[in-house]
This record gives structure tokens, C-alpha cells and sequence, in this order.
């Protein structure tokens, strides 16, 4: 094996303690596969109200750790979980983490002091590395949450014995958040002076920790090759195309993985029946419990689209919104949904059921083990992203055998391959256009190839559960771009 590595991983959720979206699925699974390969990684872990630690034994470790803020002194305890043989230390303050959710209340309104609370949370995490004598080889911190970590290590920590040889890896799961705060934040944070400034952490007067993150890391990536193409390319949206153009090789795009023995048709305990590819006898039995649990006709001839996911502006589901209706009164279909967010979409798809009795069912809420039923009794699985840095779903859906019908952006262009009505290839369809007829269209051509070309879904379907999105592959990646932030970093 290649030398053994030292890592540090910093992230503001992980599964199995906290999960808002794909961060936590893939700062939970990354970890243990290094560690699997050898290496020897800590994670880090805010210890908010919410996580769930019910199946573990928590241990304090440090009563008080001092964490200076600016001219502030802060004072925090320290507890550690095991998990698959991972050490998780958690950062418990009260004033920060002791109340509802992440990164907003209940309502979907923003924490206002989230600068502060990620802010200390990092660099808790690098004081704590230091009282643990951990001395990493990399720092890898997730999204702007955590993306102070590489300026916190060339500023405070540049001589220090254990952190000064460090070096930073940013990954960045979704552009859009950038985690933009007034100026005013800035004398808290502890950051020096001259690191506010246009190239770094100066935003439009205000302060950028992603920006800031990605120029002082050794080297950045993002969740996919498409989508790191489509940030650097000049004016995207994300308005980062200059700083991660800057890194050169340093920058790169390294799709995420699946974990297998959570997502997995053949051993999944929270389906009805499991299946494979040679036996889908029990995808016909999920089919039917999710149908009866959704309050749906129960027949397994009309095909059921399935939707999971955050109702975000990011996920496209307004342009489903826009046409559902339509396809309902031109189609046999039916449709099950699960999610929330946008509080007009969650009205809307929480009144369609009523309209449309045994044909749509809807749910508002997070529900994992509901996520699972749809992934594997739906036919066809809708994500109609405006972009997707990744996406998960479409890799689960594979899997299960429910083919994708998505956007053809960031990841998802990268991950499905388009469905030919010549050879009958393919593993899901794609459209371009971020319209509602674009969408209604697309919807039309996979249900007519549902009901009229039955033998290409089946092979379809086989192309699809035969795809593999492993982390081992992602993981050579990840390990080539340590060695790149090392040479940089030297
Ligand atoms: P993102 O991270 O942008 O939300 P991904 O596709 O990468 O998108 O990951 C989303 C993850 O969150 C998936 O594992 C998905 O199953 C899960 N998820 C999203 N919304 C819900 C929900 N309402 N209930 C259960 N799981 C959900
Ligand atoms: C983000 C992205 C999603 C990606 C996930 C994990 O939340 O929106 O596309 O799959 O992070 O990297």
C-alpha cells in the first residue's frame, strides 16, 4: 500500500448523526473508506440537539478546551462516539449548537449567527487536533461551513508542531452556498487583515468563506468532473470560475460514491422485499407496499414516478410544479413525493393527493426509511435539477433498478447515460432545457417507453443495477489530490 496517511476531516454534518442532504452521506462514508485503506482519520462533529446518537456510547473527553475567537476566549467540552471503529469527536457548545436543526430554524429561516457558529466550530476543531497531539498529514474540511480551516492553519497554526505541516483539502458539494456574512462578523472569526481582500475573503464588502476557503487551500474539489467544469467556466453563476481556475491541477472534479451496504436492493431492511438483478420478484412486492402506504391504486401496470429531495430552487421541482398537471390529465401515471423546503411547493404537492385521489401521494417531511421505499418501488425516478453538484438519488435509483429521468447538469450528466430508441441503451433518460415543457416532454417519452417498449426498460433496467459508483474508484482520486495539496503545500 502507498504511504499511510494522517487525516483530519472537519464537516458540519455525517451520517449516521445528522443529515440534511448528500454532505452528511458522503463526510460519514469518505472517512471509513480511508480507513479501511489504512489510513487513519478523525472526524469532527459539531454536537447539536438533534444528533442521534442513541445507538452509541459518548464519552467526554475534554471538560473545557480554550478556543480563542478573535480577542475572545471561548470555552467548549469535547465528546467522542465510535463508529465502525472511527473516532467522531463532538464539539459541544450550548450557545451555538443546543438548539433546532443546522443551519436554520424551523421555519427555514437562516441562523443569523451561523458565521460565528461555523466559524468557532472550525477552528474549535483545529484546537482540538492539537490537545488530541493528532498531527495530520490533511486537513479536509466540506462547503463553506468548514472552509475557514485553511486559513485558520496558514495563519494561526503555520509554525505549529503538529498543524504546521498540514495540508488543506476543500471540498465543495454545492457552489451556491458560499456562505456570505456582513463585514462585521470578520473581527470574530480571528481572521488576519490582509486575508480580507478581493482575492480572498472580501466579497462586495462583505466576507465570503467559501471564496476565502478556496484560496487558501493547497488543493479544492468538487463532487463531480461535469460540475467542476461547468464553476470554472467563465460567469458561471457561482462566480468562482476565477478562484478555482487559479488552482490549476490543484482544482478538480471527483465524483462521489454510494455506499453499498447501506443502498443496496439485495440487503436493504428498510424495503418490503429485497431483490437483484436476476430475481426482481420483490421490486414488484415494494411497488405494491409503497403503493398502498402512498394511498395509491395499487397496480403494478401503471407506472409510478418517484421524487425524494430538498425543495430548494437547486432541485428544479418548481418545473415540476408546472406541468405535473398537465402529465396527470395526458398519462397513466402515478406519482409519489417526499420532501420539503420552499413552504409554496410543500403547500402545493401536500394538496395534489386530495385533487388527484389513488394516483398521486405525497409526503412533507424528512423520512429516510420512506426515501428507501420509493427508491425501490417506484419505476422512474424525476430529478429535474436547474444544477446538481452530484446528486445521490440518481446513483441509488441505478441501483434499484428505478431508472433516472433528470436535468443533464453537473453530475447527473455525468452518471446517466441516455436512453437510445434504436438499440434500446441506456440506463435513464435526460433533457436540457430547465422548462416545464422540456420536462413534460421527457416524462412523455419515458412513459410511452414504459407501456410501448417494455423490453428496453427491462434491459434498461438490467444496464442500470449493473452500474457500479464505488468509493474505491473516488478514492484513488481523493488520494492523487492529498498528494497534490502535499507537494503544494511543501
Ligand atoms: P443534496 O445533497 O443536494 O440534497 P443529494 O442527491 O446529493 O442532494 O443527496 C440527498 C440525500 O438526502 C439523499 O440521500 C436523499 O435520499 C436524502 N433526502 C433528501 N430529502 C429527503 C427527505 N425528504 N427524506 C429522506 N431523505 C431525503
Ligand atoms: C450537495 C449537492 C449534491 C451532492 C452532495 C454530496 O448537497 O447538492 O449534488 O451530491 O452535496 O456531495
Amino acid at each position: 500500500m502507498a504511504e499511510s496517511l494522517k487525516i483530519l476531516s472537519i464537516a458540519s454534518e455525517m451520517v449516521p448523526f445528522i443529515k440534511t442532504g448528500g454532505l452528511a452521506d458522503v463526510a460519514g462514508v469518505l472517512p471509513l473508506e480511508f480507513q479501511r485503506q489504512g489510513h487513519m482519520v478523525i472526524c469532527i462533529l459539531p454536537k447539536y440537539a438533534d444528533l442521534n446518537l442513541s445507538r452509541h456510547t459518548v464519552e467526554e473527553v475534554f471538560q473545557s478546551l480554550s478556543v480563542w475567537m478573535g480577542d475572545r476566549e471561548e470555552r467548549c467540552s469535547v465528546f467522542k462516539v465510535v463508529e465502525k471503529g472511527l473516532a467522531v469527536y463532538l464539539i459541544e457548545y450550548h450557545g451555538f449548537f443546543s438548539r433546532a436543526g443546522l443551519y436554520h430554524d424551523p421555519s427555514f429561516n437562516d441562523y443569523q449567527d451561523n458565521p460565528a457558529r461555523f466559524g468557532f466550530f472550525t477552528r474549535a476543531a483545529l484546537e482540538l487536533a492539537k490537545r488530541l497531539g493528532f498531527k495530520p498529514d490533511i486537513v479536509h474540511c466540506h462547503d463553506w461551513q468548514t472552509a475557514l480551516a485553511p486559513a485558520y492553519l496558514k495563519t494561526w497554526h503555520k509554525d505549529d508542531p503538529l498543524l504546521g505541516g498540514a495540508a488543506s483539502v476543500l471540498t465543495i458539494h454545492n457552489a451556491t452556498y458560499q456562505g456570505v456574512y456582513p463585514r462585521s462578523w470578520y473581527g470574530y472569526l480571528g481572521l488576519p487583515q490582509e486575508a480580507f481582500n478581493p482575492d480572498a475573503f472580501e466579497c462586495f464588502g462583505g466576507i465570503n468563506f467559501l471564496k476565502g476557503g478556496i484560496a487558501y487551500a493547497d488543493a479544492v474539489n468538487t463532487v463531480s468532473p461535469n460540475y467542476a467544469r461547468e464553476i470554472a467556466t467563465p460567469n458561471s453563476p457561482s462566480g468562482l470560475a476565477p478562484y478555482v481556475s487559479n488552482k490549476g491541477q490543484a482544482f478538480r472534479g471527483i465524483l462521489n460514491g454510494v455506499d453499498y451496504t447501506i443502498w443496496n436492493p439485495e440487503q436493504d431492511k428498510k424495503i418490503a422485499a429485497t431483490y437483484s438483478a436476476t430475481d426482481m420478484g420483490g421490486k414488484a412486492l415494494c411497488k405494491a407496499a409503497l403503493q398502498k402506504r402512498c394511498l395509491l391504486r395499487e397496480d403494478p401496470a401503471t407506472i409510478l414516478l418517484g421524487v425524494v429531495g430538498r425543495f430548494s430552487e437547486q432541485k428544479g421541482y418548481a418545473l415540476l410544479a408546472a406541468c405535473i398537471e398537465r402529465a396527470l390529465a395526458s398519462m397513466a401515471l402515478q406519482f409519489v413525493i417526499l420532501g420539503s423546503g420552499d413552504p409554496g411547493l410543500e403547500n402545493f404537492f401536500r394538496d395534489l393527493p386530495a385533487r388527484y385521489p389513488g394516483r398521486v401521494g405525497s409526503w412533507i417531511g424528512y423520512d429516510d426509511g420512506l426515501s428507501h421505499g420509493i427508491e425501490a418501488g417506484a419505476d422512474l425516478f424525476l430529478m429535474p435539477s436547474l444544477f446538481e453538484p452530484c446528486g445521490l438519488n440518481q446513483l441509488y435509483s441505478l441501483r434499484y433498478g428505478t431508472l433516472p429521468l433528470v436535468r443533464a447538469t453537473g453530475g447527473l450528466e455525468d452518471t446517466v447515460e441516455q436512453y437510445d430508441e434504436g438499440s434500446g441503451k441506456g440506463t435513464g433518460f435526460k433533457f436540457t432545457d430547465p422548462t416545464p415543457d422540456a420536462l413534460y416532454y421527457t416524462i412523455g417519452w419515458a412513459v410511452s417507453t414504459w407501456y410501448d417498449r417494455p423490453q428496453h426498460w427491462k434491459a434498461m433496467v438490467e444496464a442500470a443495477m449493473s452500474r457500479r459508483f464505488s468509493w474505491e474508484n473516488s478514492l484513488s482520486h481523493y488520494l492523487d489530490l492529498f498528494e497534490v495539496a502535499k507537494n503544494k503545500k511543501n
